[in-house]
């Protein structure tokens, strides 16, 4: 369960990052350039949106199931830079920037300018995309 679930998140990861990464760029592209919000800009902000949020979804089961997760929380562990990243630091920055990549999804649906929707995408995606990328692990992954 844990090996096939560890897998399962860390090959979605690439795909969450490359959708987000899209996002960013093409509805700030469009945000510049003045563009329209075409049916383009709001598949690849939805989409984006989804895998996120399947990331995070397989995130917390990961953390019940993994020996890196709940189970290794104490006090010794948090004393230990790789171990407070894996039971504090990764799960609280990515529900953080979920939070700020849903918002901006539901922002940009209730803006009517198609400049302001670009903006929302791209201004609150990028901060997302930050701060995921601020925790990920990378001296592990990818592996
Ligand atoms: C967008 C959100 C997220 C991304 C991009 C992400 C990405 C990753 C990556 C790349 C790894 C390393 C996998 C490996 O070692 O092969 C990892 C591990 C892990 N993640 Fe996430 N993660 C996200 C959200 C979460 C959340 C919300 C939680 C928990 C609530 C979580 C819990 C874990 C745990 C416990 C591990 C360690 C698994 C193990 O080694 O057993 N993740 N994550």
């Amino acid at each position: 369960m844990h090996t096939g679930l560890k897998l399962l998140h860390s090959s979605s990861a690439y795909l969450t990052l490359a959708f987000l990464i899209i996002a960013v760029l093409y509805c700030g592209y469009c945000w510049l350039s003045s563009k329209e919000f075409s049916k383009t800009n709001k598949i690849i902000a939805l989409v984006a949106l989804i895998f996120s949020h399947l990331q995070l979804l397989l995130g917390l089961i990961l953390y019940f199931v993994s020996p890196m997760g709940m189970s290794n929380f104490s006090g010794a562990s948090m004393k230990d830079s790789m171990s407070r990243l894996y039971i504090l630091e990764h799960p609280l920055t990515m529900i953080i920037a979920l939070v700020l990549i849903t918002i901006g999804y539901s922002k940009s649906k209730r803006k009517m300018i198609p400049e302001d929707k670009n903006k929302m995408i791209a201004v609150f995606y990028l901060i997302g995309l930050i701060l995921i990328a601020s925790r990920i692990p990378w001296s592990v992954w990818p592996a």
